[in-house]
């Protein structure tokens, strides 16, 4: 069973607008919606579970209404403090409502309106046969890394080096336990799903991401979503 698991937790410090940056419009839509609605139109999510802060919740489901009508695979649910908490929270729905033996979880940043579905089957796809996948595009710029930020430690070979988007997808059983393995020190550090898994040695397979999967970080970030979203790019 495949749960697409859209995070909605945060509150978008870095984009300083009067409320959390998934409900910002782009084009007719808040973002959010354009989000969640390529989720809840795929067939192959028995629930699209939708995570935001708790006193966003009703706003959230008022929004829907609005846009999408009363699309019944969906359902708003509290965050967590952390991405991955907000994360474990969906796990623990699936958990209490589903089980968790065969669940797959689509896990998606509410602020990825580009996402296609050829992204969403392929992440399906990948975490049913290899457990756990991440969406990445190879490093376009050269990657430099600095130990003090004054000068150049190293330069990693470009070749080897990806950016990472979402979806992360796992098998939600796999990632619990493997979340719960963690201390509390590594649960603070740890803010990507994929590196639990990475740090634990376990496999995390690969599925190509496309340039145009932004993630809505900045202001300068909405002006560029509004021109990808008036070339056709929401499809
Ligand atoms: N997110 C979440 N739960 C949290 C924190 C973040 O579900 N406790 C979600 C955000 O809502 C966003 C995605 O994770 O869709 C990517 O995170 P980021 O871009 O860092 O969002 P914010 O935390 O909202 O932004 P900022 O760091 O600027 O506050």
């Amino acid at each position: 069973m495949n749960f697409g698991v859209i995070l909605a937790g945060g509150v978008g410090h870095r984009m300083g607008a009067d409320k959390p940056k998934q409900f910002l419009h782009i084009g007719e839509k808040p973002i959010i919606v354009h989000t969640v609605e390529k989720f809840a139109l795929y067939r192959g999510f028995e629930k699209v579970i939708v995570l935001t802060p708790e006193e966003w919740i009703e706003y959230t489901k008022d929004v829907f209404e609005k846009y999408l009508g009363n699309m019944d695979n969906i359902v708003v649910i509290q965050g967590g403090a952390v991405r991955n908490e907000t994360i474990m929270n969906a796990v623990r729905y699936i958990e209490e409502n589903y089980g968790l033996d065969d669940a797959v979880i689509v896990t998606h940043d509410a602020v990825r309106p580009f996402v296609t579905y050829r992204i969403i089957e392929e992440n399906i796809a990948a975490a049913t046969e290899f457990g756990a996948c991440d969406t990445v595009i190879p490093a376009t710029d050269t990657i430099v890394e600095s130990d003090d930020g004054q000068a150049l430690s190293c330069i990693p070979d470009r070749s080897k080096l990806y950016q990472g988007q979402t979806p992360q997808s796992f098998k939600a059983a796999e990632l619990k336990a493997t979340y719960e393995a963690l201390t509390e020190e590594e649960k603070e550090i740890l803010t990507d799903a994929c590196k639990i898994y990475v740090i634990k040695g376990k496999p995390v397979h690969i599925v190509k991401g496309e340039p145009f999967n932004i993630k809505v970080t900045y202001p300068y970030d909405l002006t560029v979503a509004e021109t990808l979203m008036k070339g056709g790019r929401d499809v």
